[in-house]
């Protein structure tokens, strides 16, 4: 079997002495590489938390983290970000566009960031923007865009690198049953046509009939 993420006895505590909150306590987690898994388990349970330190977002933790093989834990910020970068797209839950840049800009970020051109992603972004349906919205602020739209700028964002891992936090959690289905069908098809890896946080049963595996995050572990 190919793990493509592995946790290993993952421990994360937010805060310290009195007010210190212990939400990770011995989580494992083997994914396989080319699998569709879905995270679900109760609001509050620390679901975006580990899906932050899969991504590499929140070094404060521990336990080991493999990517690919590799353990992020040993990586220093520039070689964890360059692995991100080049490997992983990440769906925020509140999104996390920046407002200054247009839906167009937004996606593209990825792209820049990671030090490729641009230019080369032309037809790419039409593709992306026709499917998550916001071509004609390309030249907006993400202020200018409803809360479901801008869910869909995060989407575009994290799939228009062509990353084989996407991490995704609740990616249908804002969206209209057709709007989610349109996200459920693209990750279905990442999955099985390109062999993108995904794991998804979601509360919905729906959504999740979409992957091929469900875990649950309860008790501070992984069960399932
Ligand atoms: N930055 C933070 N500082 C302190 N506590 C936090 C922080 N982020 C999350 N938490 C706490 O950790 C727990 C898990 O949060 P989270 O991972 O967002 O849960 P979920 O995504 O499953 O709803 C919650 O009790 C939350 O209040
Ligand atoms: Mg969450």
């Amino acid at each position: 079997m190919d793990i493509v993420i592995s946790a290993r006895n993952v421990c994360k505590t937010f805060g310290k002495g009195e007010t210190a909150a212990n939400v990770l306590n011995g989580a494992n987690l083997d994914i396989e590489r080319g699998s569709f898994v879905s995270l679900m388990g109760e609001s509050g349970t620390g679901k975006s938390t580990l899906l932050y330190l899969i991504g590499g977002l929140d070094r404060d933790f521990t336990g080991d983290i493999y990517v690919g093989g590799q353990s992020i834990t040993g990586l220093n910020d520039k070689k964890l970000s360059e692995l991100r970068c080049q490997k992983m797209g990440f769906v925020f839950q509140f999104y996390n566009l920046a407002a200054n840049l247009t839906v167009e800009e937004n996606i593209l970020l990825p792209i820049e960031m990671s030090g490729r051109r641009v230019s080369d992603y032309k037809s790419k972004l039409d593709y992306i923007l026709d499917i998550t349906g916001l071509s004609h919205k390309r030249k907006n602020y993400p202020s200018q865009l409803s809360g479901g739209q801008q869910q869909r700028v995060a989407v575009a964002r994290a799939v228009i690198g062509e990353p084989d891992i996407i991490l995704a936090d609740e990616p249908t959690g804002n969206l209209d049953e057709a709007s989610g289905t349109e996200i459920m069908n693209l990750f279905k098809r990442l999955n099985q046509e390109n062999h993108v890896t995904i794991l998804q946080v979601t509360h919905s049963a729906e959504s999740a009939a979409y992957g091929d595996r469900v875990v649950v995050l309860k008790d501070k572990k992984i069960w399932g």
